[in-house]
């Protein structure tokens, strides 16, 4: 830590030219926070990392991840910091949406390794103090899991209730969107003469969570794992369970607003308390929610403590500000931000996130993947999510700044959702350049590459033939080159880990926007008790100048991305993409 203001590390510069100066007002935004013991959780103090176990590291060479890959690599997880590990499916599955379509919940894909290799792996992880959160795909399950073939024989079949059907002597049903399948939600099975509802692929069909013998299938199956040890529980689409089983037709245009119309529906909440009672509650577990509903009210009344349903979940609403190439505008970064942490000062817990499997890479979507910017900005992406509060989701690879890789032709690519995007936009005959350009910069498989462990041959992920081609960069963006430079991403990110976890303020502070209408320079203050932290980051490829009056009352840098800070009386002026935190004197 540096000792500084108004010190060492202070260069006083009189800027005689005031570009980007930008002198704004005193903090607009408070929130405010009760930090007493029963509101304090291991989960909210967490660092979480987020391991796509194909794409980590290969031992046996087939080009495929494996849980040997992540033993070998335990203490560069312990190395890091964090606390919590969240990995992507890892069951029996046939692999159409890699994983997210299950054949068998208390089954191993053997690409992975054994039952026995998972508890070592999950040993060695708490071992080094770090908590294993599974993730449970049960809004669908796979159409090769015993229970969707046994339900497709016949309509006596015990199974046939497992899954929502709609019996073909009525007609075709109403129309359904589906998220990946440009047919729609509904395929029809000719042994049953019934119609099955897939919100997502047609290989996806989704369970049916009316019949409670599905539920307590669904909670023997999260009791398995939590008797072999897991911590938590990620809930993949859960906000779809609950269904209108009348299937009403929905207006024309309402896929737009996808969560909105099949999202939280009536028995949800029942079926939540049911699991927490079940599960959550008698194995002392937990569970995040993906997505939080379409509204503060929802996300509230899915997570609240005194709800006893889910614990956190995340949101997606700053998913969409960097959907396109065009990218975003940071006043609209800091008002999804501040807006949630507005609603969740006082009451409830999120989960934050920048990137992750479903989305391309953090430092294309969020920073400037530019050689002479990729680092700092990275760095100042970093600093942001970890000095937020809600618990912090790093994706595996931003902690090295791995980057988007160019894929501009659609037969490169794999995955089903990229593939049924591609198929709806040609449908509503879209300019399919452009599409494809958009495809380029957001699909998801930019972010399943390889992990760059080294510059020898693919990176060091395999001996093999990957199954995803490493990104080209990976002879300068590796784990091995950022070890050992005190400056690099990688360095910068585990001295962020140790902050939030050195700090308290970081995780619980109240969080006050500073000069909101800053389109360059995001400034906050945390504050708990008598700590007050204020964090200063410059989204820009330029110097920008940030006058804010409490600047007067600095303290002590904490963390800086470059070598100083330039200051003067009460304004700073930041490096391209600079980020600090400085403590606050009182
Ligand atoms: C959300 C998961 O994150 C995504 O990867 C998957 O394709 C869908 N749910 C379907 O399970």
């Amino acid at each position: 830590m540096k000792s500084i203001l108004p010190t060492l590390l202070i260069i006083m510069i009189i800027m005689s030219c005031t570009k980007h100066k930008k002198t704004q007002g005193q903090a607009d935004v408070t929130s405010e926070i009760a930090s007493n013991d029963t509101f304090k959780k291991w989960w909210k103090e967490g660092v979480l990392y987020q391991i796509y176990p194909q794409s980590f590291n290969d031992t046996d060479g087939d080009g495929f991840g494996d849980f040997r890959g992540v033993i070998e690599k335990l203490d560069y997880l312990e190395r890091l910091g964090i606390t919590m590990v969240w990995m992507n499916p890892f069951f029996e599955s046939p692999l159409v949406d890699n994983g997210y379509d299950v054949s068998n919940y208390k089954a191993i894909h053997p690409r992975y390794g054994t039952m026995d290799d998972f508890q070592e792996m999950m040993d060695g992880m708490q071992a080094r103090g770090i908590k294993f959160v599974l993730d449970v795909v049960v809004n669908h399950s796979s159409n090769e899991h015993e229970w969707f073939k046994q339900a497709c024989s016949s309509r006596d079949n015990k199974y046939y209730n497992y899954y929502h059907w709609w019996p073909a002597e009525k007609g075709k049903p109403p129309h359904r969107h589906s998220l990946f399948d440009p047919e729609g939600g509904w395929d029809y099975v000719e042994s049953n003469n019934s119609y099955y509802l897939h919100t997502f692929a047609e290989e996806q069909p989704d369970l049916n969570w009316e019949n409670p013998k599905v539920r307590q299938e669904v909670y023997d199956i999260m009791k398995f794992w939590a008797k072999k040890g897991v911590n938590g529980f990620r809930m993949d689409a859960f906000q779809f369970v609950s269904k209108d089983t009348t299937f009403p037709q929905f207006p024309k245009g309402h896929e737009k607003d996808f969560a909105k119309w099949y999202g939280m529906g009536p028995h949800l909440h029942d079926y939540l308390k049911e699991m927490y009672n079940e599960v959550i509650e008698p194995y002392n577990v937990f569970a995040v929610a993906e997505g939080a509903g379409s509204t503060f009210q929802d996300a509230h009344d899915l997570v609240d403590a005194d709800r006893n349903e889910l614990q956190t979940a995340y949101h997606f609403d700053y998913v969409g500000l960097s959907r396109t190439p065009e990218g975003y505008t940071l006043s609209e970064f800091k008002e999804v931000f501040t807006k949630w942490d507005r609603e969740f000062a006082e009451e409830g817990w999120l989960a934050i996130f920048l990137s992750n499997h479903d989305n391309s890479r953090l430092v294309n979507r969020f920073g400037n993947p530019s050689p002479e910017f990729r680092r700092v900005s990275t760095q100042m992406l970093n600093t942001f999510l970890l000095s937020m509060r809600g618990t912090p989701y790093t994706y595996y690879g931003d902690e090295l700044g791995m980057t988007n890789i160019d894929m501009p032709s659609i037969e490169e690519y794999v995955d089903v959702s990229a593939i049924g995007e591609y198929g709806m936009a040609k449908a509503r005959g879209e300019d399919m350049e452009a599409f494809m350009k958009t495809l380029n910069y957001n699909s998801r498989e930019n972010a399943r590459t390889p992990m760059q462990w080294d510059d020898s041959q693919n990176a060091g992920f395999t001996t093999g033939i990957p199954w995803k081609r490493v990104n080209d960069n990976y002879t300068s963006i590796n784990v091995a080159a950022q070890e050992k430079d005190p400056n690099s991403v990688l360095n910068h990110f585990k001295k962020m880990v140790k902050l939030r976890k050195d700090n308290e303020v970081l995780v619980y502070g109240a969080y006050t926007l500073l000069d909101k209408d800053n389109e360059e320079v995001y400034s906050f203050t945390r504050t708990l008790d008598d700590q007050k932290v204020l964090v200063l980051l410059n989204f820009t490829d330029h110097e920008s100048e940030v006058t804010l009056p409490l600047i007067e009352n600095t303290g002590e840098i904490l963390i800086n991305n470059y070598e100083d800070l330039v200051t003067k009386a009460n304004t700073v002026n930041l490096k391209p993409y600079q980020a600090v935190i400085i403590s606050m004197n009182h």
